[in-house]
């Protein structure tokens, strides 16, 4: 296996081979080799990715999606062994979750309404996104810091690798999932010693999860570049930690194989960024009002818009990040003003901000739209912490895409939706009701028993009209004459009826913006 420990020259544990995919003897390289061995290995990488250069100077590189780069075997062994299991996410797995908390309020690091039961809940979730994988077992366990090497005190190590190698014995366990933002290459090498284990944190399960769910060409590409910042961390967390004691370090051929494949990516991306902003042109230009919809994975946006406009080519997963490409979908309001909706990528907590910064560039486009719907899963019981994180998150991103100018960074209106009321106790479903008719900001919906949605259609009426300048207004015009030809195509009508006091004129309620509405007056007055 090339990676990242071959790389260092640590030898992995017996136990961890048969995850390790097989390295081809070409790529066996040792720093031994000096540097012509580098050079010529550099050379032979570099005239691959030169291949995949030449063909993305074809103007239709991007659109076509020629994903073939992605196909790297140099880097998938230096990726995968960063990643500590092997890259095909179908192979089975049984899981031991280790769901590590701090007992002391001062160093606590979840907000305060979130317990560990939470937590393990959410990286149960995690797992069983996975085709294939499963939880073997899972505990909380109580620490005074999630920064020490060992992580756990020498007591509880002893317990846990007795557990762990009975376990393992048993072939009832195949992988250690530390439920941890990300583990640094001291806490992984020195865990995966002990117990004799591939061991993962959350960053390397996500980017397993978002890898099964990328499909289309844009999302492939993100996907990918989420896993450099996590490999280049590791890389310097390793030589720091290795290097003074042991004298290893990352191979100035790792290094390339990383930089180029970083570049070719940041070129595809931009191709990809580029496309979106002729697509928002487009867009704006057809006049289009949209409304993105985003919140915390699995809060039901999807569902949402399917309920909003009745596609039946959605599909809602009970997964976590099921939706992973921006997807527009076109609905109508209740005045017959079509609009656009959104789908984003759902958020999480405790993810490295580099893994949420790829898609920033998909989330562009939600904080560029008209208005905001944030759907949030009232059943959950961190719901006010989930609520949380989704406001803040889209503050920061208003905020970097402004370029860090805060006059500039303001977001679009947010409606608020809390969605799967209808998992709620009647009891509890009062209390909600309650809260809203104090505070009056929100709705209350179940997407999938499909209740509470027209008071909510109404709203995103009224606020898409005054986000885009539009408003509801009476003409009278000719009955059949150009005029109302000209309404029906440049704006959404409400209704017509006759007008009592002429036969020859009708009475039309249409929502025009006021650019229409001077195009009309031009045209017609
Ligand atoms: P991501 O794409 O992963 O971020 O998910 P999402 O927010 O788009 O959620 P999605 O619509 O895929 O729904 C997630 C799960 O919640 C699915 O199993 C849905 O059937 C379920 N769900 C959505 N809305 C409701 C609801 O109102 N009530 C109940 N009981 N379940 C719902």
């Amino acid at each position: 296996m090339k990676c990242l420990r071959s790389v260092l020259r640590v030898a992995w544990p017996a136990q961890l081979r048969p995850f390790i995919t097989q390295i081809p003897a070409r790529f066996k390289y040792t720093q031994h080799q000096g540097v012509k061995g580098i050079r010529n290995r550099k050379s032979f990488y570099e005239a691959q990715m030169q291949a995949g250069l030449q063909e993305q100077s074809d103007p239709t590189a991007v659109s076509s999606g020629d994903m073939r780069f992605l196909d790297d075997r140099a880097y998938d062994e230096v990726a995968g062994g960063a990643m500590r299991i092997s890259r095909d996410v179908a192979t089975a797995q049984h899981v031991f979750i280790l769901q590590p908390y701090v007992k002391w309020s001062a160093k606590r690091t979840t907000p305060d309404n979130v317990t560990p039961d939470d937590q393990l809940a959410e990286a149960t979730a995690l797992i069983h996104s996975l085709p294939n994988w499963q939880v073997a077992r899972s505990l909380k366990v109580p620490l005074e810091s999630l920064e020490r090497k060992t992580l756990f005190g020498s007591g509880k190590l002893t317990e846990l690798k007795q557990l762990m190698t009975d376990l393992r014995q048993e072939r009832q366990v195949t992988c250690l999932f530390v439920s941890k933002g990300t583990l640094s290459f001291a806490q992984k090498q020195f865990l995966e010693t002990e117990f004799q284990l591939p061991v993962l944190d959350r960053y390397s399960v996500v980017i397993q999860i978002l890898r099964l769910h990328a499909t289309s060409a844009e999302a492939r590409l993100q996907v990918a570049m989420a896993e450099l910042p996590y490999i280049w961390a590791l890389a310097k967390d390793a030589s720091v930690t290795q290097t003074r004691r042991q004298g290893y370090s990352l191979s100035d051929l790792q290094k390339e194989i990383l930089r180029t494949r970083e570049r070719k990516l940041r070129a595809e991306l931009d191709g990809v960024r580029r496309q979106r902003q002729l697509l928002r042109q487009k867009r704006k230009q057809q006049n289009y009002p949209v409304a993105a919809v985003v919140g915390y994975t699995n809060a039901g946006k999807t569902s949402l818009i399917k309920a909003l406009t009745v596609q039946d080519k959605l599909q809602p997963r009970n997964q976590l990040f099921a939706t992973l490409d921006v997807t527009a979908h076109a609905g109508n309001l209740p005045c017959n003003q079509q609009l656009i909706y959104m789908d984003t990528v759902g958020f999480m907590s405790d993810l490295p901000t580099g893994l949420f910064e790829c898609f920033v560039a998909t989330l562009e486009d939600a904080m560029l739209a008209d208005i905001i719907i944030h759907v949030q899963d009232l059943s959950h019981p961190c719901h006010s912490a989930q609520r949380a994180h989704v406001e803040s998150t889209l503050r920061s991103l208003a905020f970097s895409i402004a370029g860090g100018d805060p006059s500039a960074g303001q977001l679009p209106p947010i409606i608020n939706v809390y969605n799967k009321c209808d998992l709620l106790t009647p009891k509890a479903q009062l209390a909600a009701v309650a809260q809203l008719q104090n505070t009056a900001v929100g709705h209350l919906i179940s997407a999938r028993a499909q209740t509470g949605l027209e008071p909510l259609l109404k709203d995103v009426e009224k606020q898409i009209l005054a986000a885009t300048g539009r408003r509801k207004l009476q003409v009278r015009v000719p009955s059949g004459g150009p005029e109302m030809a000209w309404l029906y195509k440049n704006a959404a009508v409400v209704d017509t009826r006759a007008d009592e006091q002429n036969a020859e004129k009708i009475l039309m309620r249409v929502v025009i913006s006021q650019r229409t509405l001077e195009q009309f007056k031009r045209e017609f007055c």
